[in-house]
């Protein structure tokens, strides 16, 4: 990150940050400028990664990266280290039957990951053995978040990944949707999850953070219902094949902590009206706001 990019104006709006938002350089391969940024502080969040499937960009800042942080964050005798993790670290399992309940005790398989040149979820899972085992070597408390994919209103100005997955069904780009399912979680219980396992002095391990599984088809028909002005595809791409099933995920970790999760419908709601409003949708003319309140 560098600090005085305009790309980061929306953290300095951010409330109180006049007063209490320092931003710093920081680039996960270079050590000295994590240790810079670290020192001194009570705690680390460590959001940062590539999001990418090409390995020569992923592996090494998600795996090496993270190592650094951990390491910055032990010689600054950090109170905590959160780590953002991911769903790819924990469903890439092909050995997975389908009534198992996806909890926290799941692990990607690499080799199918890197098989499958899946090498976000790659990285992602070897990121976050490879943070678990220097925290230990170095005497660090972490706890892990895995979000699944996120939705809900962005702060900056430009699209991130999740959000182009949706993005992509509203403005024409693509006409059929996949034969796939995925989980959804709205960003600010993300926040929140973060938040709750650096402040629970017995929050340990990882936390899965998952609102609901759906299948594509089901997403394309909430957005068609919300916004019906918009050329949603309604087809799915191998209409020969059965229906990919839902499977079951555990958010009881998070719960339990006292975490309560915002319904997907009002995710996907809150994500489309922000994405008119930052004018990467055009807005229609006559839409009904009273489908909100009948749908969730
Ligand atoms: N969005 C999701 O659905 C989702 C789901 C599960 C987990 N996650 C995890 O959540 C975190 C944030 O993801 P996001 O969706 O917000 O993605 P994003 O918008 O692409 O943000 C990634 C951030 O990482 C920073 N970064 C990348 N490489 C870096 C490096 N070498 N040194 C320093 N900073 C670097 C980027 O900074 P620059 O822009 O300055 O390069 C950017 O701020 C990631 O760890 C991701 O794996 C996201």
């Amino acid at each position: 990150m560098v600090a005085d990019d305009p790309k980061n104006s929306h953290l300095r709006e951010l409330e109180g940050a006049k007063e209490r938002l320092t931003l710093c350089r920081a680039d996960l391969l270079d050590f000295e400028s994590l240790r810079e940024a670290i020192n001194g502080c009570d705690g680390v969040f460590h959001t940062a990664c590539p999001v990418t499937d090409n390995p020569e960009e992923m592996v090494e800042p998600a795996v090496n990266g993270t190592k650094n942080v951990i390491i910055a964050a032990a010689e600054a005798k950090v109170r905590r280290v959160v780590f953002t993790s991911s769903i790819g670290a924990v469903t890439m399992d092909p050995k997975r039957g389908p009534d198992t309940i996806v909890d926290e005790s799941c692990w990607s398989d690499l080799e199918f990951c890197k098989n499958t040149k899946n090498w976000y979820c790659y990285g992602k899972a070897v990121g976050e053995q490879a943070a678990t085992d220097v925290a230990k070597e170095k005497g660090v408390d972490l706890v892990v978040v895995n979000p699944v994919l996120v939705l809900g209103p962005l702060l900056q100005s430009t699209v991130n990944a999740s959000i182009i997955h949706i993005l992509k069904y509203l403005n024409g780009s693509t006409k059929t949707y996949a034969n796939l399912v995925q989980a959804y979680v709205h960003v600010r219980d993300v926040a929140l999850a973060h938040i709750l396992v650096y402040e629970t002095p017995s929050a340990s391990g990882r936390y899965l953070c998952a609102e609901s599984v759906l299948h594509r088809g089901d997403v394309v028909e909430i957005l068609a219902k919300f916004f019906p002005e918009y050329p949603i595809p309604l087809k799915c791409k191998d209409e020969t094949k059965p229906r990919v099933k839902r499977y079951k995920i555990s958010n009881q970790k998070l719960k339990d902590l006292g975490l309560e999760f915002t319904p997907v419908k009002q995710s996907l709601y809150e994500t489309v009206k922000n994405l008119q409003e930052k004018g990467h949708l055009p807005v229609a003319l006559q839409h009904d706001e009273s489908v909100i309140r009948i749908q969730s």
